[in-house]
């Protein structure tokens, strides 16, 4: 519950597609799970469905579409300048399929978080689901991770952790991990509105707490 008199946490939300995690987002926040108000939702492509859920909640959205950009450089400064001008608390980055360069990380330092559905370390990149099943691990999940320059290398903030069953395929896995993501984004999200998470050099903590990092699968590939 939002502590009474707390001005909400002013976020941005980045996405590139469907955009389930922002809406567990908006209705945590309109529910009152979560202390905070979305400014405005950016999307890299026209066509991501988060960008219609955004519409709905009355939160102003924004195309910006990496593809007319030369470099990657020149659209993380574009998208920095966006971003600024809502002057958000939290960048929240919630299925943002692209790499961001070191300068607009390191603008972002302590106040970005990202999900990346598995127990990271391990799996980092894509196709995570796949991944684990084809390495045979017997657990797998999802992290909120603070985002640092290296890619999906960030402390781990929260996770879930689901197990595997023989007969998973990349669906039901999937599927499976994703109704985790919608709980502990909002959590994480929750505790940095309410200053009970911060990035200390490399290390997430909270509650003055540092949260445990997860050892690396021996066999991960
Ligand atoms: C999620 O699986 C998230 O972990 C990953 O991208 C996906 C985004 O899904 N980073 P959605 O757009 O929030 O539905």
């Amino acid at each position: 519950m939002t502590e009474a008199g707390q001005t909400p946490l002013p976020l941005v939300v980045l996405i590139s597609g469907s955009g389930s995690n922002l809406q567990a987002i908006i209705d945590a926040c309109a529910n009152g799970q979560v202390n905070a108000e979305i400014k405005a939702v950016i999307s890299n492509k026209a066509d991501a469905f988060g960008l219609k859920r955004a519409q709905r909640a009355n939160i102003p959205t924004h195309v910006l579409d990496h593809s007319l950009f030369g470099n990657r450089q020149s659209f993380d400064r574009a998208l920095k300048k966006l971003i600024d001008g809502y002057q958000p608390g939290l960048l929240v980055l919630a299925g943002f399929m692209r790499i961001l360069t070191a300068e607009f990380v390191n603008h972002y330092l302590g106040r970005m978080l990202n999900i990346h559905p598995s127990l990271l370390p391990n799996f980092q990149g894509l196709n995570t689901h796949q991944r684990a099943i084809e390495s045979g691990v017997k657990q797998h999940g999802v992290s909120v991770h603070f985002v640092t320059p290296e890619l999906d290398g960030g402390p781990v903030v929260n996770r879930a952790i689901i197990d595997v069953d023989s007969s998973d395929t990349t669906e039901s896995l999937g599927k499976r991990v994703l109704a985790e993501e919608h709980k502990i984004y909002p959590e994480a999200v929750s505790w940095f509105a309410n200053g009970r998470l911060q990035l200390n050099g490399n290390q997430a903590m909270l509650d003055g707490e540092p949260v445990p990092a997860l050892e690396k699968y021996a066999n991960e590939t």
